[in-house]
This record gives structure tokens, sequence and C-alpha cells, in this order.
């Protein structure tokens, strides 16, 4: 991991400009939420004041009223059957571009969104980069309110032991209405396998996890950007 590479704002709107390339007039775009997808929605809404004609699916009610309140038309899924380019940060990228998402809590849209992109673009700093997902010791999972304590334990059997995520001393409630819990995590040996696991059990309604979306990833090293492919991942 690159702790020193964290995304700067500059950082950040280097990235939104170089996701701008990959946009073009007349496309349905994905908007994440996030330090780095905030950047683009910026990035975005100066296009469109300037004449680009595109409409977006933003993945949280955060992301849809800046993009609103910046002039960007939305969508909602039911609107659409596929979006042509999805852009969001990640919590953890792995050399495989596999991903953890949802320290923001919105991972259940951003999961639908980003499974709708033809093209899925993730913007991060070098601070994300791991060479196994986990290694930042942290994985999102949201359930249902009326099952957050059965989940909770049975995570806690998986070999997870999860926290109830709030706020202000509140449960946080996700824009769906659900819980977050997050799971204390180490290097995870088969992340699909543990996908599978947690969505097996009920009352989960979704996870960190991104596996196989083959994203491209454009990062920020500090002091430029750099497209990451399957090589230069790690
Ligand atoms: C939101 O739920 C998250 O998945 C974010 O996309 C992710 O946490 C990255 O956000 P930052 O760009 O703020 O680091």
């Amino acid at each position: 991991m690159h702790e020193d590479a964290r995304l700067t704002d500059d950082g950040a709107a280097a990235l939104a400009a170089e996701a701008m390339r990959h946009v073009a007039s007349g496309q349905v775009v994905g908007l994440g939420t996030g330090h780095a997808a905030t950047a683009f929605v910026r990035a975005l809404a100066q296009r469109v004041a300037a004449g680009l004609d595109v409409r977006g699916v933003p993945t949280s009610e955060a992301t849809a009223a800046l993009a609103r309140g910046l002039g960007i038309k939305l969508l909602t899924p039911d609107d659409i059957e596929t979006i042509d380019v999805a852009v969001d940060g990640a919590d953890e990228v792995d050399p495989r571009g596999d991903l953890i998402k949802g320290y923001g809590g919105a991972l259940l849209r951003e999961k639908v969104v980003a499974t709708l992109a033809r093209r899925f673009l993730v913007l991060v700093g070098a601070d994300k980069l791991v060479p196994v997902l986990g290694s930042r010791g942290r994985l999102p999972v949201e359930v249902v309110p009326f099952a957050a304590g059965p989940c909770r334990r049975r995570l806690e059997a998986l070999g997870y032991p999860a926290t109830l995520r709030t706020a202000d001393g509140a449960p946080v409630v996700t824009d769906n209405g659900n819980r977050l819990l997050d799971c204390r995590v180490g290097p995870i040996a088969d992340p699909a396998a543990l996908e599978a696991a947690l969505r097996a059990t009920p009352g989960v309604v979704g996870t960190g996890l991104f596996i196989g979306m083959m994203p491209a990833v454009l990062m920020w090293d500090g002091s430029r950007c750099r497209t990451l492919t399957r090589e230069n991942r790690n």
C-alpha cells in the first residue's frame, strides 16, 4: 500500500479530467459517491454547462442532490437498460481490479450502477492499491434493519466480527433504509467465496465486494494520473 499518496483535491480534479475523456455527448453516465466521484460530477457539470448533452444516474441521494444542483439531468435505473460509462471511487483495488467499496455507505446503489455500465472507471489515490482485498481491514455489508442482529451474529460465526455503523450515537440509515455492518477482515483469500457466503445470509442485501467487474482504474500517484492495467496494478 502507498499510504503516502492519498487523493488530494487537485489529484481528484486531475483524475476527473482524465475520466471526462471517456464521456461523450448523448451518453448515460453513472455518477458515483465520495471524494473522487464528487470531483467527477463537478467536472461533468462544467461540460454540461458548456453544452454537453448527458444524463446521469446517481448512486446516492447526496450525489443526486449535488448533480441536480449543478444542472445535470438525472435518470434512475428504471428509466434505462444500460449505462454507457460509470465513474466512481473505491476503498481498495487489488491487482485484478477487484474492489472493496462502501466506506462511504453507498455500496448497494454503487453496485447496481456499476453492473449496468458498459464501462466502469474507478478513480483512486495510490493509497487504495492493495496486494490482496481486505488489507485495509474493513468490509462493509448492507443489511435490512429487521435482520441486523442475526446478520451480525452470522458474520461473527463466519469469522468476521462486525460493528453496526453509527453516526452521532444512532445507527446509520442508508439511502435504501437499511443498516451497515462493518466487518473486521484481514486479507481475503477467496473474495468470490466470501461474497457467496455473505449473500447467502438472509437479510444481507449487498456487500462492498465488487468482483469481476474489470474496471479501468485511473490512479493519482501524487503527481500525475496513471491508467492501471492488469500488469501494473500492484
Ligand atoms: C461510497 O460508498 C464508497 O464506495 C466510495 O466510492 C469509496 O468509499 C471511495 O470514496 P472516496 O473517493 O471518498 O475515497
